[in-house]
């Protein structure tokens, strides 16, 4: 299957570990320019590096979701050098944690106004496109009960309706919007990783919740953002698609 992917410009926020490293691969594999950022210097550069061996055009650069001007102004420029932008997948988040408020405004500021804030900077690049898709990160732990009331998991849950509500307010544009919602995915020095080296009790539980016995890998994710962001899903918004190898328990109607 021919994912028209081919000559697509698309910008990934957090693209130098876990789940977008891997689609920036995948993206560029299939004939993408692509454009990323993470707060890391070295990282950038080191990524940048290995994504150069695709022959696309690779713009990488530092940025931090959480600073709204520094953030916008990197999309916007990213887009400029790219020439547009088709595909825009927002993939930084603040993780879990239970700090209070601390951890509220956190989750609020980098995963949904990272999304929230992103779609407004590039907008105009992706209206022009005639022909874009937006797809966010969101999570199971969205939706179904998930370790403890964390902000993490409720305004994850957020970025699942404004996707329904933007798909439907913005098809007329052209611009679809789906969500891919991971269960838990084992990526080395990833937070599953740290957490089986700190707790590996509490880790053993939730691997067990897996009905295959292992958890997910990022490319198996990322290959699904792949599809929901391509011509091939051309016919797919709104939707929130689970990709967790049937770690959720509920039936999906
Ligand atoms: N891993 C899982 O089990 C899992 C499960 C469900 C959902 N998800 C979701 O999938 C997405 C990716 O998760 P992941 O675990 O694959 O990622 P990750 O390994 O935690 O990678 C995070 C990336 O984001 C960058 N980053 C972090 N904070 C940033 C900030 N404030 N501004 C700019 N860049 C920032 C990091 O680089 P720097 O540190 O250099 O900035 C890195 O490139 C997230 O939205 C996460 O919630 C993950």
């Amino acid at each position: 299957m021919d994912l028209g992917l081919k000559g697509k410009k698309a910008i990934v926020t957090g693209g130098t570990k876990g789940i977008c490293r891997a689609l920036l691969d995948i993206l560029a594999a299939e004939g993408c320019d692509i454009a990323f950022c993470a707060r890391s210097e070295d990282d950038v550069t080191k990524t940048k590096d290995e994504l150069q061996s695709h022959g696309v055009k690779v713009v990488g650069g530092t940025a931090n979701v959480k600073e709204v001007e520094g953030y916008q102004q990197w999309l916007k420029d990213a887009a400029d050098e790219l020439g547009g932008c088709d595909i825009f997948v927002p993939g930084v988040s603040a993780g879990g944690g239970m700090d209070g408020e601390k951890s509220w405004y956190k989750a609020f500021e980098i995963d949904l106004m990272g999304c929230v804030r992103g779609f407004d900077a590039l907008f105009s690049h992706m209206k022009a496109s005639g022909n874009a898709s937006v797809v966010f990160i969101s999570t199971t732990a969205a939706v179904e009960t998930f370790i403890a009331p964390m902000p993490y998991n409720s305004i994850k849950a957020s970025l699942i309706t404004y996707a329904k509500q933007m798909s439907q307010f913005h098809a007329k544009r052209g611009i679809r919007f789906n969500v891919v919602s991971p269960g838990p995915i084992l990526i080395d020095g990833g937070s599953w990783d740290q957490l089986r080296q700190q707790d590996e009790a509490f880790f053993n539980s939730i691997l067990a919740q897996q009905p295959d016995g292992r958890m997910g890998e990022a490319d198996e994710v990322a290959k699904c953002i792949a599809f929901l962001a391509s011509d091939a899903a051309s016919w797919v918004t709104g939707t929130n698609l689970i990709v967790d190898g049937g770690f959720t328990k509920r039936v999906q109607f």
